[in-house]
């Protein structure tokens, strides 16, 4: 990875950012928060079973369930009154999972409430919702309370064997293990982590996939960093305007990560919100974790079809439009899968052409 730059600015605030978005969406969660909403349009046919209250409570900018297929394991991100999960509950399928991930107790009661009857209405029951961090999503914060409640914290010493608890259970029980989500969603949540945590964060998001897994992401991103006024107000914070991603470090945030095939799907031409001169918009991105490094002796070729002249991976592999290349495994693997995001630009050439290939500079054997 080229660039780690620190790319959240962080400002120090005069609040505390977690509380201010807790108490946001606890109260979010009683009552609707017209505010909070962005135009959303989902597919209606997802929506037919569920009940008014999820569908009022809506608090995304984005729809990430439509590239959701069938059979996958989904992690959602900020999963509040459970909607977008519901919604990829049916896409899924029997076969599929789907995993709510928040750490408001309010908005978990309202998504748990409605399990038995969607599940009963669906014809299967494949969705569940967790209470954690989503920059820490090993700690299973049920757990924590549970422990809490029988050792409250009053000395450092107590402090101490708090701090070991959350060791043990982040290895031994992980909310969410590595390697085991194929596709992470997240609607209008990322925004609201601290920015201290915001690295730690994609960091998780790369954890928990398979190798060759991917996110979608819709996030409010803005053209101008936020000023400190902006910033230093609690209710922009919890209101996912302060949080916003800068549009281009959006992206970097998961080149840093380690994610490649990075693409915007859907950028809002409209700004939802515009603060001090500031245009706060609607991004929807796509981003894929490496395949597992694969070698073998068999050669595998490609070539880029165009139109670009050159085009670079995120390896730093350079691709001139119609030249044979040898890859490796691994590459050829990432380039021609029918999943892959770079597929329709490439040709996948048999082995046994006798053309001279010009060796990869990825080939890992
Ligand atoms: C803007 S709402 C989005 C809810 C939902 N994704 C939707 O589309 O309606 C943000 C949700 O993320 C949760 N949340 C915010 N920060 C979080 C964090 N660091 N860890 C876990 N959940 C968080 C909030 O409790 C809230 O339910």
């Amino acid at each position: 990875m080229e660039s780690t730059q620190n790319l959240t600015p962080s400002f120090p605030t005069t609040y505390d950012i977690e509380q201010a978005v807790l108490e946001r969406y606890q109260a979010g969660a009683k009552v609707s928060q017209p505010s909070l909403c962005c135009a959303v349009e989902y597919d209606e046919k997802y929506l037919e079973i569920l009940p008014k209250e999820i569908i009022e409570k809506d608090y995304g900018c984005g729809d990430p369930t439509r590239y959701v297929n069938s059979g996958e394991i989904v992690l959602d991100l900020g999963s509040g009154t459970g909607k977008n999960c519901y919604i990829i509950a049916q896409k899924v399928g029997e076969k599929g999972q789907v995993i709510g991930v928040d750490f408001n107790d309010e908005m978990l009661k309202l998504a748990r409430r409605y399990q038995s009857e969607i599940g009963a209405k669906i014809g299967y029951y494949n969705t569940r919702f967790v209470k954690g961090k989503i920059q820490d999503l090993s700690l299973d914060l049920e757990q924590v309370q549970n422990w809490l409640e029988k050792n409250p914290i009053n000395s450092i010493e107590q402090f101490s064997q708090f701090e070991q608890e959350c060791d043990r259970l982040r290895q031994q029980t992980p909310l969410i293990r590595d390697n085991t989500i194929d596709v992470v969603i997240s609607n209008c949540v990322l925004n609201l982590v601290r920015p201290q945590d915001k690295e730690q964060l994609f960091d998780e998001l790369y954890r928990v996939l398979k190798p060759g897994g991917r996110v979608v992401i819709s996030d409010i991103v803005c053209d101008q960093d936020p000023t400190p006024k902006i910033m230093n107000d609690p209710e922009l914070w919890s209101g996912c305007i302060a949080g916003a991603f800068g549009e281009d470090n959006f992206l970097k945030m998961f080149e840093n990560a380690g994610f490649y095939g990075i693409e915007i799907l859907q950028r809002e031409e409209r700004p939802w919100q515009v603060i001090d001169g500031i245009e706060f918009r609607s991004l929807t991105v796509r981003a894929y974790k490496s395949l597992k490094k694969t070698c073998s002796k068999d050669q595998h070729f490609i070539i880029y079809k165009g139109p670009w002249k050159q085009v670079q991976d995120d390896q730093g592999q350079i691709f001139y439009r119609g030249e044979k290349i040898a890859v490796s495994q691994q590459t050829y693997q990432m380039l021609t899968q029918s999943d892959s995001p770079y597929q329709p630009a490439i040709i996948a050439v048999s082995s046994s052409s006798e053309v001279q290939p010009i060796q990869s500079k990825t080939s890992c054997c």
